[in-house]
Protein backbone atom coordinates (compact mmCIF):
# COMPACT_ATOMS: atom_id res chain seq x y z
CA UNK A 1 0.00 0.00 0.00
CA UNK A 2 1.48 2.92 -1.06
CA UNK A 3 0.60 6.31 1.43
CA UNK A 4 -0.07 8.80 -0.95
CA UNK A 5 0.55 11.62 1.91
CA UNK A 6 4.53 10.63 2.02
CA UNK A 7 6.82 13.23 1.13
CA UNK A 8 9.56 13.37 -1.46
CA UNK A 9 13.08 15.30 -1.28
CA UNK A 10 13.14 18.07 -4.13
CA UNK A 11 16.60 17.38 -4.80
CA UNK A 12 19.51 15.46 -3.89
CA UNK A 13 20.80 18.52 -2.05
CA UNK A 14 17.89 18.89 -0.03
CA UNK A 15 18.17 15.10 1.16
CA UNK A 16 22.17 15.44 2.21
CA UNK A 17 21.53 19.05 4.04
CA UNK A 18 18.67 17.15 5.44
CA UNK A 19 20.76 14.37 7.17
CA UNK A 20 23.50 16.49 7.90
CA UNK A 21 20.88 18.62 9.69
CA UNK A 22 19.92 15.60 11.64
CA UNK A 23 23.90 14.43 12.07
CA UNK A 24 25.14 17.71 13.07
CA UNK A 25 23.99 18.59 16.82
CA UNK A 26 24.62 18.66 20.05
CA UNK A 27 27.02 15.60 19.92
CA UNK A 28 29.22 17.56 17.21
CA UNK A 29 29.69 20.72 19.06
CA UNK A 30 30.08 20.09 23.01
CA UNK A 31 30.77 15.86 22.82
CA UNK A 32 33.21 15.40 20.22
CA UNK A 33 35.93 17.96 21.10
CA UNK A 34 36.52 16.20 24.88
CA UNK A 35 36.03 13.64 23.65
CA UNK A 36 38.85 13.80 20.82
CA UNK A 37 40.89 15.48 24.15
CA UNK A 38 40.45 12.75 26.52
CA UNK A 39 41.01 9.90 24.46
CA UNK A 40 44.82 10.73 23.03
CA UNK A 41 44.24 13.89 21.41
CA UNK A 42 45.81 13.26 17.39
CA UNK A 43 46.18 9.44 18.37
CA UNK A 44 42.08 9.20 18.58
CA UNK A 45 42.00 9.69 15.09
CA UNK A 46 42.96 6.11 14.34
CA UNK A 47 40.26 4.50 16.58
CA UNK A 48 37.86 7.46 15.34
CA UNK A 49 38.67 6.43 11.74
CA UNK A 50 38.52 3.03 12.08
CA UNK A 51 35.04 3.03 13.76
CA UNK A 52 34.12 5.42 10.34
CA UNK A 53 34.79 3.08 7.74
CA UNK A 54 34.14 -0.21 10.23
CA UNK A 55 30.66 0.94 11.49
CA UNK A 56 29.77 4.25 10.50
CA UNK A 57 29.89 4.23 6.65
CA UNK A 58 28.73 0.50 6.13
CA UNK A 59 26.02 1.64 8.36
CA UNK A 60 24.75 4.40 6.77
CA UNK A 61 24.65 3.13 3.16
CA UNK A 62 22.64 0.24 4.92
CA UNK A 63 20.08 2.51 6.76
CA UNK A 64 20.23 4.23 3.55
CA UNK A 65 19.56 1.44 0.74
CA UNK A 66 17.06 0.03 3.23
CA UNK A 67 14.84 2.67 3.48
CA UNK A 68 15.15 3.54 -0.15
CA UNK A 69 14.29 -0.30 -1.46
CA UNK A 70 11.29 -0.46 0.53
CA UNK A 71 10.10 2.91 0.72
CA UNK A 72 9.08 3.34 4.45
CA UNK A 73 9.53 4.21 7.63
CA UNK A 74 11.49 2.13 9.64
CA UNK A 75 8.64 -0.76 10.87
CA UNK A 76 6.99 -0.12 7.00
CA UNK A 77 10.58 -0.82 5.42
CA UNK A 78 11.00 -3.89 7.95
CA UNK A 79 7.68 -5.00 7.66
CA UNK A 80 8.16 -4.78 3.88
CA UNK A 81 11.11 -6.58 4.51
CA UNK A 82 10.03 -9.64 6.68
CA UNK A 83 6.86 -8.89 8.07
CA UNK A 84 8.50 -10.84 11.68
CA UNK A 85 11.01 -7.80 12.35
CA UNK A 86 8.10 -4.73 12.17
CA UNK A 87 9.19 -4.59 16.16
CA UNK A 88 12.56 -3.73 15.31
CA UNK A 89 11.47 -0.75 13.45
CA UNK A 90 9.09 0.20 16.13
CA UNK A 91 11.82 0.57 18.69
CA UNK A 92 14.31 2.91 17.08
CA UNK A 93 11.26 5.17 16.36
CA UNK A 94 9.79 5.13 19.91
CA UNK A 95 13.59 6.38 21.12
CA UNK A 96 13.54 9.08 19.01
CA UNK A 97 10.25 10.09 20.37
CA UNK A 98 11.90 9.83 23.85
CA UNK A 99 15.00 11.53 22.79
CA UNK A 100 12.94 14.15 21.19
CA UNK A 101 11.34 14.67 24.26
CA UNK A 102 14.80 15.97 26.34
CA UNK A 103 16.28 17.00 23.39
CA UNK A 104 14.09 20.03 23.01
CA UNK A 105 14.63 20.39 26.79
CA UNK A 106 18.10 21.27 26.04
CA UNK A 107 17.69 23.35 23.23
CA UNK A 108 14.86 25.49 25.06
CA UNK A 109 18.13 26.22 27.47
CA UNK A 110 20.12 26.53 24.52
CA UNK A 111 17.09 29.31 23.34
CA UNK A 112 17.22 31.31 26.64
CA UNK A 113 20.94 31.57 26.91
CA UNK A 114 21.01 32.79 23.24
CA UNK A 115 18.65 35.86 25.33
CA UNK A 116 21.16 36.04 27.69
CA UNK A 117 23.88 36.42 25.96
CA UNK A 118 23.25 39.96 24.77
CA UNK A 119 23.46 41.38 28.07
CA UNK A 120 25.73 38.45 29.53
CA UNK A 121 23.12 38.12 32.53
CA UNK A 122 24.68 34.96 34.17
CA UNK A 123 26.77 37.30 36.27
CA UNK A 124 30.44 36.49 37.43
CA UNK A 125 29.72 32.84 38.91
CA UNK A 126 28.07 31.12 35.58
CA UNK A 127 27.81 28.07 37.19
CA UNK A 128 25.69 29.07 40.74
CA UNK A 129 23.65 30.90 37.98
CA UNK A 130 22.82 27.85 35.58
CA UNK A 131 22.19 25.29 38.24
CA UNK A 132 20.99 27.90 40.97
CA UNK A 133 19.07 30.21 39.59
CA UNK A 134 18.06 29.05 36.04
CA UNK A 135 17.19 25.27 36.42
CA UNK A 136 16.99 26.10 40.05
CA UNK A 137 18.02 21.84 40.59
CA UNK A 138 15.95 20.31 43.18
CA UNK A 139 16.48 17.33 45.58
CA UNK A 140 15.70 14.50 43.98
CA UNK A 141 13.86 13.58 40.69
CA UNK A 142 10.04 13.31 42.22
CA UNK A 143 9.93 16.75 42.75
CA UNK A 144 7.80 17.70 39.35
CA UNK A 145 6.72 21.38 41.38
CA UNK A 146 7.30 24.62 40.28
CA UNK A 147 7.60 25.62 36.61
CA UNK A 148 10.98 27.21 35.51
CA UNK A 149 9.10 29.23 33.24
CA UNK A 150 11.94 30.85 30.93
CA UNK A 151 12.46 26.92 30.37
CA UNK A 152 8.83 26.69 29.76
CA UNK A 153 8.50 29.51 27.11
CA UNK A 154 11.89 28.20 25.07
CA UNK A 155 10.20 24.50 25.33
CA UNK A 156 6.87 25.89 23.98
CA UNK A 157 8.70 27.75 21.16
CA UNK A 158 11.06 25.06 20.23
CA UNK A 159 7.86 22.71 19.52
CA UNK A 160 6.25 25.47 17.73
CA UNK A 161 9.26 25.53 15.68
CA UNK A 162 9.17 21.47 15.17
CA UNK A 163 5.46 21.20 14.81
CA UNK A 164 5.35 24.78 11.98
CA UNK A 165 8.13 22.68 10.29
CA UNK A 166 6.75 19.44 9.99
CA UNK A 167 3.39 20.58 9.51
CA UNK A 168 4.59 21.71 6.07
CA UNK A 169 5.99 18.64 4.58
CA UNK A 170 9.10 17.18 3.90
CA UNK A 171 10.34 18.96 1.01
CA UNK A 172 8.05 22.61 1.99
CA UNK A 173 9.12 22.33 5.70
CA UNK A 174 12.11 19.89 6.06
CA UNK A 175 14.16 20.61 3.10
CA UNK A 176 13.52 24.05 3.29
CA UNK A 177 14.39 24.88 6.85
CA UNK A 178 17.90 22.39 6.21
CA UNK A 179 18.86 24.44 3.02
CA UNK A 180 18.62 27.86 5.34
CA UNK A 181 20.40 26.68 8.43
CA UNK A 182 22.91 24.28 7.37
CA UNK A 183 24.93 26.56 4.78
CA UNK A 184 24.62 29.72 8.24
CA UNK A 185 25.58 27.23 10.55
CA UNK A 186 28.68 26.37 8.49
CA UNK A 187 29.14 29.99 8.47
CA UNK A 188 28.98 30.94 11.94
CA UNK A 189 31.44 27.79 12.86
CA UNK A 190 33.98 29.24 10.46
CA UNK A 191 33.92 32.94 12.17
CA UNK A 192 34.00 31.23 15.81
CA UNK A 193 36.97 28.99 14.20
CA UNK A 194 39.05 31.64 12.46
CA UNK A 195 37.82 34.02 15.53
CA UNK A 196 38.73 31.32 18.52
CA UNK A 197 42.22 30.19 16.88
CA UNK A 198 43.44 33.53 16.70
CA UNK A 199 42.92 34.80 20.46
CA UNK A 200 46.07 34.88 22.97
CA UNK A 201 46.63 31.51 24.46
CA UNK A 202 44.53 29.42 21.56
CA UNK A 203 47.73 27.70 20.74
CA UNK A 204 47.92 26.43 23.97
CA UNK A 205 44.56 24.76 23.78
CA UNK A 206 44.96 23.36 20.22
CA UNK A 207 48.29 21.95 21.08
CA UNK A 208 46.98 19.98 24.18
CA UNK A 209 43.87 19.34 21.78
CA UNK A 210 46.05 17.30 19.14
CA UNK A 211 48.89 16.14 20.79
CA UNK A 212 48.65 12.26 20.73
CA UNK A 213 49.01 10.22 23.41
CA UNK A 214 49.67 6.95 21.74
CA UNK A 215 49.37 4.92 24.69
CA UNK A 216 45.61 5.82 24.51
CA UNK A 217 44.75 3.23 21.86
CA UNK A 218 45.67 0.14 23.62
CA UNK A 219 42.93 1.23 25.68
CA UNK A 220 39.83 -0.63 24.64
CA UNK A 221 37.25 1.99 26.75
CA UNK A 222 39.13 4.11 23.72
CA UNK A 223 37.61 2.20 20.90
CA UNK A 224 34.17 2.30 22.44
CA UNK A 225 33.45 5.51 22.84
CA UNK A 226 35.03 5.82 19.23
CA UNK A 227 32.36 3.59 18.09
CA UNK A 228 30.32 5.14 20.48
CA UNK A 229 31.03 8.81 19.32
CA UNK A 230 30.35 7.89 15.63
CA UNK A 231 27.15 5.85 16.15
CA UNK A 232 25.47 9.02 17.93
CA UNK A 233 27.08 11.32 15.94
CA UNK A 234 25.69 10.01 12.46
CA UNK A 235 22.25 9.48 14.17
CA UNK A 236 22.24 6.01 13.38
CA UNK A 237 19.82 3.64 14.60
CA UNK A 238 17.18 5.83 15.22
CA UNK A 239 15.44 5.05 12.29
CA UNK A 240 16.29 8.44 10.96
CA UNK A 241 18.07 7.76 8.07
CA UNK A 242 15.96 4.68 6.94
CA UNK A 243 13.06 7.09 6.85
CA UNK A 244 14.80 10.01 5.59
CA UNK A 245 16.61 8.31 2.39
CA UNK A 246 12.57 6.79 1.78
CA UNK A 247 11.95 9.86 0.46
CA UNK A 248 14.29 9.84 -1.93
CA UNK A 249 13.23 9.46 -5.46
CA UNK A 250 13.77 6.07 -7.14
CA UNK A 251 16.83 7.14 -8.81
CA UNK A 252 19.34 8.93 -6.22
CA UNK A 253 22.80 8.03 -5.51
CA UNK A 254 22.71 6.35 -2.52
CA UNK A 255 26.56 5.33 -2.09
CA UNK A 256 27.60 8.79 -3.03
CA UNK A 257 25.03 10.27 -0.62
CA UNK A 258 26.23 8.09 2.04
CA UNK A 259 30.06 9.42 1.86
CA UNK A 260 29.26 12.80 1.67
CA UNK A 261 27.12 13.08 4.45
CA UNK A 262 29.44 11.15 7.00
CA UNK A 263 32.46 13.14 5.89
CA UNK A 264 30.54 16.60 6.30
CA UNK A 265 29.59 15.34 9.33
CA UNK A 266 33.41 14.51 10.51
CA UNK A 267 34.37 17.61 9.45
CA UNK A 268 31.84 19.72 11.39
CA UNK A 269 33.44 17.96 14.58
CA UNK A 270 36.67 19.00 13.62
CA UNK A 271 35.24 22.60 13.10
CA UNK A 272 33.84 22.45 16.43
CA UNK A 273 36.81 20.67 17.85
CA UNK A 274 39.24 23.46 16.57
CA UNK A 275 36.82 26.62 18.01
CA UNK A 276 36.20 24.93 21.39
CA UNK A 277 39.86 24.51 22.26
CA UNK A 278 40.88 27.49 21.02
CA UNK A 279 38.54 29.44 23.39
CA UNK A 280 39.34 26.85 26.14
CA UNK A 281 42.92 27.64 25.56
CA UNK A 282 42.69 31.60 26.06
CA UNK A 283 40.31 31.02 28.79
CA UNK A 284 42.96 29.02 30.87
CA UNK A 285 45.72 31.47 29.72
CA UNK A 286 43.44 34.36 30.88
CA UNK A 287 42.94 33.03 33.77
CA UNK A 288 46.37 31.45 34.36
CA UNK A 289 45.25 27.90 35.20
CA UNK A 290 46.14 25.13 33.06
CA UNK A 291 44.16 23.98 30.34
CA UNK A 292 42.80 20.39 32.51
CA UNK A 293 41.24 22.58 34.87
CA UNK A 294 38.52 24.07 31.88
CA UNK A 295 38.42 21.46 29.96
CA UNK A 296 35.26 20.34 30.07
CA UNK A 297 32.00 19.10 27.97
CA UNK A 298 28.36 19.06 27.67
CA UNK A 299 25.90 21.02 29.65
CA UNK A 300 28.94 22.16 31.46
CA UNK A 301 30.93 23.55 28.94
CA UNK A 302 27.96 25.11 27.36
CA UNK A 303 26.30 26.66 29.91
CA UNK A 304 28.85 27.19 32.72
CA UNK A 305 32.19 27.10 30.98
CA UNK A 306 31.59 28.97 27.98
CA UNK A 307 29.41 32.29 29.67
CA UNK A 308 32.43 32.63 31.63
CA UNK A 309 34.86 33.23 28.97
CA UNK A 310 32.35 34.90 26.95
CA UNK A 311 32.47 37.32 30.05
CA UNK A 312 35.85 37.52 29.93
CA UNK A 313 36.74 38.84 26.58
CA UNK A 314 34.82 42.07 26.94
CA UNK A 315 31.76 43.25 24.30
CA UNK A 316 33.46 40.55 21.63
CA UNK A 317 32.13 38.14 24.01
CA UNK A 318 28.90 39.38 23.23
CA UNK A 319 28.63 38.37 19.68
CA UNK A 320 31.01 35.46 20.68
CA UNK A 321 28.17 34.24 22.44
CA UNK A 322 24.91 35.25 19.99
CA UNK A 323 26.93 33.32 17.40
CA UNK A 324 27.77 30.33 19.75
CA UNK A 325 24.21 29.83 21.25
CA UNK A 326 22.22 30.86 17.64
CA UNK A 327 25.09 27.60 16.53
CA UNK A 328 23.81 25.18 19.30
CA UNK A 329 20.05 26.26 18.46
CA UNK A 330 20.58 25.50 14.82
CA UNK A 331 22.22 22.31 14.95
CA UNK A 332 20.08 21.15 17.66
CA UNK A 333 16.82 22.11 16.10
CA UNK A 334 17.97 20.36 12.71
CA UNK A 335 18.31 16.86 14.55
CA UNK A 336 14.97 17.16 16.46
CA UNK A 337 12.91 17.89 13.08
CA UNK A 338 14.44 14.80 12.35
CA UNK A 339 13.93 12.97 15.63
CA UNK A 340 9.75 14.42 14.98
CA UNK A 341 9.85 12.68 11.39
CA UNK A 342 11.47 9.13 12.31
CA UNK A 343 8.19 8.64 14.89
CA UNK A 344 5.80 10.74 13.01
CA UNK A 345 6.56 9.05 9.75
CA UNK A 346 6.36 5.22 11.61
CA UNK A 347 2.79 6.59 12.88
CA UNK A 348 1.75 8.34 9.36
CA UNK A 349 3.00 4.65 7.73
CA UNK A 350 1.39 2.59 9.80
CA UNK A 351 -2.49 4.77 10.51
CA UNK A 352 -2.70 5.85 7.08
CA UNK A 353 -3.42 8.71 8.54
CA UNK A 354 -2.61 12.32 7.35
CA UNK A 355 0.65 14.01 8.03
CA UNK A 356 -0.88 17.09 9.41
CA UNK A 357 -2.95 15.18 11.81
CA UNK A 358 -0.34 12.92 13.20
CA UNK A 359 2.38 15.51 13.63
CA UNK A 360 0.33 17.87 15.27
CA UNK A 361 -0.89 14.76 17.81
CA UNK A 362 2.64 13.96 17.71
CA UNK A 363 3.70 17.90 18.97
CA UNK A 364 1.66 18.13 21.41
CA UNK A 365 1.99 15.11 23.45
CA UNK A 366 5.62 15.69 22.85
CA UNK A 367 5.46 19.17 24.17
CA UNK A 368 3.46 18.16 27.25
CA UNK A 369 6.06 15.03 27.80
CA UNK A 370 8.76 17.84 27.82
CA UNK A 371 7.27 20.24 30.27
CA UNK A 372 8.12 17.44 32.78
CA UNK A 373 11.64 18.79 32.15
CA UNK A 374 10.86 22.48 33.04
CA UNK A 375 10.16 21.50 36.70
CA UNK A 376 12.20 20.36 39.48
CA UNK A 377 12.49 16.95 38.24
CA UNK A 378 14.21 18.36 34.70
CA UNK A 379 17.77 17.63 35.42
CA UNK A 380 17.49 14.46 36.89
CA UNK A 381 14.82 12.40 34.62
CA UNK A 382 17.10 14.12 31.85
CA UNK A 383 20.64 12.37 33.18
CA UNK A 384 18.66 8.62 33.72
CA UNK A 385 16.87 9.10 30.58
CA UNK A 386 19.71 9.94 28.52
CA UNK A 387 22.20 7.40 30.27
CA UNK A 388 19.99 4.81 29.44
CA UNK A 389 19.51 5.11 25.67
CA UNK A 390 22.58 5.80 24.80
CA UNK A 391 24.66 2.99 26.82
CA UNK A 392 22.38 0.40 25.84
CA UNK A 393 19.33 1.75 23.30
CA UNK A 394 21.48 2.80 20.34
CA UNK A 395 24.18 -0.12 20.30
CA UNK A 396 21.74 -3.06 20.58
CA UNK A 397 19.49 -1.65 18.00
CA UNK A 398 22.75 -1.27 15.83
CA UNK A 399 23.49 -4.73 16.49
CA UNK A 400 19.96 -6.17 16.16
CA UNK A 401 20.22 -4.15 12.67
CA UNK A 402 23.07 -5.14 11.43
CA UNK A 403 22.09 -9.23 11.99
CA UNK A 404 18.49 -9.36 10.59
CA UNK A 405 19.22 -6.82 7.44
CA UNK A 406 22.75 -8.46 7.03
CA UNK A 407 21.49 -12.08 7.38
CA UNK A 408 18.08 -12.34 6.92
CA UNK A 409 16.93 -9.49 4.31
CA UNK A 410 19.93 -9.65 3.41
CA UNK A 411 23.01 -7.52 2.77
CA UNK A 412 23.55 -9.02 -0.98
CA UNK A 413 19.84 -8.41 -1.68
CA UNK A 414 20.76 -4.30 -0.03
CA UNK A 415 23.79 -3.99 -2.08
CA UNK A 416 22.48 -5.07 -5.34
CA UNK A 417 20.01 -2.35 -4.62
CA UNK A 418 22.02 0.63 -3.71
CA UNK A 419 24.56 -0.77 -6.67
CA UNK A 420 21.96 -0.62 -9.13
CA UNK A 421 21.17 3.49 -8.16
CA UNK A 422 24.45 4.71 -7.83
CA UNK A 423 27.47 5.90 -9.86
CA UNK A 424 30.44 3.98 -7.74
CA UNK A 425 29.69 0.38 -6.55
CA UNK A 426 30.35 -0.80 -3.53
CA UNK A 427 31.85 -3.92 -3.01
CA UNK A 428 31.42 -7.61 -1.62
CA UNK A 429 33.58 -5.73 1.34
CA UNK A 430 30.71 -3.84 2.37
CA UNK A 431 28.70 -7.34 2.98
CA UNK A 432 31.52 -8.60 5.44
CA UNK A 433 31.58 -5.13 7.38
CA UNK A 434 27.90 -5.52 7.64
CA UNK A 435 27.78 -9.26 8.85
CA UNK A 436 30.53 -9.94 10.76
CA UNK A 437 32.48 -7.16 11.22
CA UNK A 438 30.14 -4.56 12.85
CA UNK A 439 27.83 -7.29 14.91
CA UNK A 440 31.57 -8.48 16.36
CA UNK A 441 32.30 -4.68 17.09
CA UNK A 442 29.11 -3.45 18.23
CA UNK A 443 28.58 -6.79 20.34
CA UNK A 444 31.66 -6.74 22.18
CA UNK A 445 30.35 -2.79 23.29
CA UNK A 446 27.22 -4.23 24.75
CA UNK A 447 28.79 -6.65 26.65
CA UNK A 448 31.38 -4.27 28.18
CA UNK A 449 28.53 -1.81 28.89
CA UNK A 450 26.85 -4.14 30.24
CA UNK A 451 29.78 -5.43 32.40
CA UNK A 452 30.74 -1.52 32.84
CA UNK A 453 27.11 -1.22 34.60
CA UNK A 454 27.35 -3.84 37.08
N1 LIG B 1 23.53 13.28 15.71
C1 LIG B 1 23.16 14.23 16.68
C2 LIG B 1 24.35 14.83 17.36
O1 LIG B 1 25.47 14.60 17.04
C3 LIG B 1 22.34 13.69 17.77
C4 LIG B 1 21.22 12.88 17.36
C5 LIG B 1 21.21 11.56 17.66
C6 LIG B 1 20.20 13.45 16.68
C7 LIG B 1 20.18 10.80 17.27
C8 LIG B 1 19.18 12.71 16.30
C9 LIG B 1 19.18 11.37 16.58
O2 LIG B 1 24.16 15.58 18.28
Amino acid sequence: MENNDRGQWGSKLGFILAVIGSAVGLGNIWRYPYLLYTNGGGAFLVPYFIALFTAGIPLVILEYGFGHKFRGSAPLSFARGNKKFEWLGWWPSVTSFIILSYYTAILSWAINYLFFSFGQTWGSDTNAFFFGEFLQASSGPFDISGMRWPIFIGITVIWAINWFVSYNGVSGGIERLNKVLIPTLLGIMIIIVIRGVTLPGASLGLNKLFTPDWSKVKDLNVWIDAYGQVFFSLSLAMGILVTYSSYLPKKSDINNSAFITAFSNSGFEFLSAIGVFGILGFMATSQGIPIEDVATQGIGLAFVAFPKVFSLMGPVGTVFGVLFFLALVFAGLTSSISLLEAFSSAVIDKSGASRKKVITITSIVGYLVCVIYATGAGVFVLDIVDAFINSFSLVTVGLLEAIILGWIIGADKIRKHTNSVSIYSIGKWWEVMIKFVTPAILGVMLITKIINEI
